[in-house]
């Protein structure tokens, strides 16, 4: 397309792994903000790709598997289609959905490895390991399980105890077993390959110090609080079976977070042959903006361990920025896939398969910016009925109805301008501004909070300009008030896209709108005098037997 692009993103969400189903916790963090603005990158006429993918390797998966008495390929198989049919409904509009089973994406990995292997960014390392006797096998952290040293928790992994956070090693343990055989594992002598952190240390610091002030804070203290600890050299390949094998080292694979981010890249290579594009612009073209949407706990791997590998390889761009969020709770406790606390999206989806922009609203209103974040039923059926109900729809409606019932569904002509109608177009020229740059600094809630104070301020100048009150008495009168609040009415249409995608497509149905871009917003005639009007119909209903 020989479009006038102004820039050029490649925009990530982390990979999920395919071994459960996505919560609404995933969605508020991660995938509705990145959605969020790649659309906007998109109605600003940027060139953009949005990628994603199942992360589908990784000691978790194999566990589930084990749990389910079935294979690993099979519990990928299944959630990969779920996730993705889920993300699809919720209007997600990623250009790609990959996986990184695809041998497309283990080749990347290994030529990736390869070359690291070659310059000398990764060493191999001997190192002593739990091995399972009986079943003749290293043990990955989260195949052993003992007693917390610190709370005493009996069942605590060896990475992890998942009673009091804290982080361990395997040796920490005390009593420890392996959770394949429950026997006693023994420490042996293996090898893995290290990516040299500790070789990039001064360069990290000085390339992530020029993101100070421009990455959020939570993410720039989590990097330097990493940094200051002193990098070591850490192990990028485990004894597994079920993952990108190493080449030439039986019985070892890529550490999964070695190369889930590389499947970013490998799932742009994947599109872009699929559409006839070059991939390159997106990770070679130095003014290109790499941006990783993630969430807080994935901070570690985008903002050091990927970027070092991606300057040791030397062929990609660094990312720009790495946008996280804190988590969302779910009726004030924490949301948990063990515990089976949580809202599932494939479940809302079901259940309620017609109300996305609802669950896009109420997330995008309580996303977890700053600090945890609140999802609560209550406020859930609250913000439904008064914001999409009481202050949307009814704002649209009414100027709808009016125009029907007095102007015969065309747009009336403009014949007078008052200190309100200029109000109005003064504030369409600068809300749209407002929510754009809320939206490229990544608050999310204020960009929303900006775009809603559009059908507010058209409620307003419909209380205070009172058309119908002319009608008779000064038809011309009613007649401008009328086509300025339809002006608004299509700036809702036009802004609302990046957040209420589906309401602001049926909206632009009824206004019978052509495709708009952000640029075009501010102006006083995007419907012009004349132009026919479908039928209204209230964009949102009123519900009162929510869960
Ligand atoms: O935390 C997670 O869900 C990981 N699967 C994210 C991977 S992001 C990327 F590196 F692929
Ligand atoms: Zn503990």
């Amino acid at each position: 397309m020989s479009q006038a692009w102004t820039g050029t993103y490649t925009v990530t969400a982390a990979l999920p792994y395919a071994n459960g189903p996505i919560h609404i916790g995933h969605i508020a963090g991660v995938y509705l903000p990145a959605d969020i603005y790649t659309r906007y990158l998109r109605s600003t006429r940027q060139r953009v790709v949005f990628v994603c993918g199942s992360d589908e390797h990784g000691v978790p998966i194999t566990i589930s598997a084990m749990k389910a008495k079935t294979t690993p390929q099979n519990i990928v198989d299944e959630y990969h289609v779920k996730n993705r049919e889920a993300f699809k409904t919720l209007g997600i509009s990623f250009d790609i959905f990959s996986r990184t089973s695809l041998p497309q994406h283990h080749q990347m990995a290994t030529a990736f490895f390869s070359k690291l292997v070659d310059q000398g960014d990764l060493i191999l390392q001997n190192s002593i390991q739990y091995y399972d006797p009986t079943q003749r096998l290293f043990l990955a952290d989260r195949y052993i399980q003992g007693t917390c040293p610190k709370c005493h928790f009996d069942s605590a992994y060896g990475d992890q105890c998942e009673a009091c956070g804290t982080t361990l090693n395997p040796t920490d343990l005390l009593n420890p077993h392996s959770v394949l055989s429950q026997a006693k594992p023994v420490l042996k002598p293996t090898k893995h390959w290290y990516l040299r952190l500790d070789k990039y240390q001064k360069w990290l610091e000085a390339w992530t110090t020029q993101k100070k002030g421009h990455w959020k804070n939570n993410v720039y203290s989590q990097c330097q609080a990493w940094l200051d600890q002193g990098l070591q050299p850490r192990a990028v390949t485990r004894d597994l079976d079920w993952g990108v094998p190493v080449p030439g080292s039986k019985g070892k694979v890529l550490y999964v977070w070695f190369e889930a981010p590389i499947g970013y890249i490998t799932a742009t290579k994947i599109w872009a042959t699929n559409c006839g594009q070059d991939w390159r612009p997106f990770w070679q073209d130095p003014r290109t903006k790499l941006v990783h949407f993630v969430g807080k706990d994935n901070i570690v791997f985008h903002c050091i361990v990927f970027p070092t590998m991606l300057k040791a390889h030397g062929d990609y761009i660094l990312p720009h920025n790495v946008p996280s969020n804190e988590f969302l709770n779910l009726e004030g406790k924490k949301i948990s896939t063990s515990r089976q606390w949580a809202v599932w999206l494939h479940e809302y989806l079901e259940k309620y398969p017609d109300k996305q922009d609802v669950l896009r609203y109420v997330l995008c209103a309580n996303t977890p910016e700053t600090k945890d974040s609140n999802f609560t039923w209550k406020d859930f059926k609250d913000k439904h009925n008064s914001d999409l109900v009481g202050i949307l729809a009814n704002f649209v409606y009414r100027t709808l109805v009016l125009t029907h019932r007095y102007f015969q569904g065309r747009v009336p002509s403009k014949h007078t301008e008052s200190t309100a109608d200029h109000e109005v177009y003064c504030q369409l020229q600068q809300i749209p501004q407002r929510v754009g740059t809320a939206i490229t600094q990544y608050k999310f809630r204020e960009a929303l909070n900006a775009f809603m104070s559009l059908p507010r301020i058209g409620n307003k100048y419909l209380a205070t300009t009172a058309p119908w009150a002319s009608i008779g008495r000064d038809n011309q009168r009613a007649s401008s008030i009328l086509y300025t609040a339809l002006q608004i009415v299509a700036h809702i249409a036009l802004i609302g896209i990046p957040f209420l995608p589906f309401t602001c497509q049926r909206l632009s149905n009824l206004l019978r709108l052509p495709e708009l871009y952000w640029d075009q917003a501010g102006r006083t005639d995007l419907l012009p005098a004349g132009h026919e009007l479908q039928q209204p119909y209230f964009l949102f209903e009123k519900i009162t037997d929510w869960p």
